[in-house]
């Protein structure tokens, strides 16, 4: 199980701090949630940001860049080369997903496809063998702190039972209303990698909690 806390819960005038807890508290990834005001009725941040932090940061954590945003096919690029190393974007958004995700590809990038509550697994189905990663909202995108909607880890199930069948490689990832009391559903579901926002920034031991998210402790 890899973690993946969201800066969008993060104190938004200290980036650079917010970075360097998650990197001190043993999680593998930083999640980058980009939200356009369109997509999703919220605005958050940029290429510039990630490539500050990026510019910032000399670990190896993976930056997770996650557009919620319109039109996510204009911006591959300027993210690419702003430091992101899997780029994700929600196939309600793109006509010719399986040409994002080339796009992506072709930019030296981890492509992820991701689906809203109300999308289903079927939708995605011919794009399994391309993809990355698959991330499974589990809220309504737009905003952290949500309730997770139980639903919707049964997509993650039947991802991870297509993954099986078909003998495919990407990654299962969840994002949206993880916590304490969640994260075991999460991971009985199939999940491999748990984006989680409010839950880590509220937490004062961030290394413990990583570790129990884990279900290691
Ligand atoms: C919501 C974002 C999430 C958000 C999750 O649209 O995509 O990444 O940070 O927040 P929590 O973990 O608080 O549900
Ligand atoms: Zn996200």
């Amino acid at each position: 199980m890899l973690i993946a806390p969201s800066v969008l819960s993060a104190d938004f005038s200290n980036f650079a701090h917010a970075l360097a807890e998650i990197e001190a508290s043993g999680a593998e990834w930083v999640h980058l949630d980009v939200m356009d005001g369109k997509f999703v009725p919220n605005l958050t941040f940029g290429p510039k940001l990630i490539a500050d932090l990026r510019g910032k940061r000399s670990s190896s954590i993976i930056f997770d860049v996650h557009l919620m945003i319109c039109e996510p096919e204009k911006l591959f690029e300027a993210f690419a080369h702003a430091g992101a190393d899997n780029i994700t974007f929600h196939v309600e958004t793109v006509i010719h997903s399986h040409r994002a995700i080339s796009v992506i590809h072709s930019l030296g990038k981890n492509a992820g496809i991701s689906i809203v509550p109300s999308t289903p697994v079927s939708f995605i189905e011919e794009l399994l063998p391309y993809a990355d990663q698959v991330l499974v909202m589990t809220v309504n995108p737009g905003f952290g702190g949500q309730e997770l909607i139980p639903a919707c880890l049964e997509k993650a199930r039947t991802l991870a039972r297509l993954r099986e069948e078909r003998g495919l490689r990407f990654l299962i990832s969840a994002d949206g209303g993880v916590n304490e009391e969640t994260a075991a559903l999460f991971r009985e579901a199939g999940v491999d990698v748990l984006v989680t926002g409010s839950t880590f920034f509220k937490a004062r031991d961030k290394t413990a909690l990583v570790k129990r998210l884990k279900g290691l402790a």
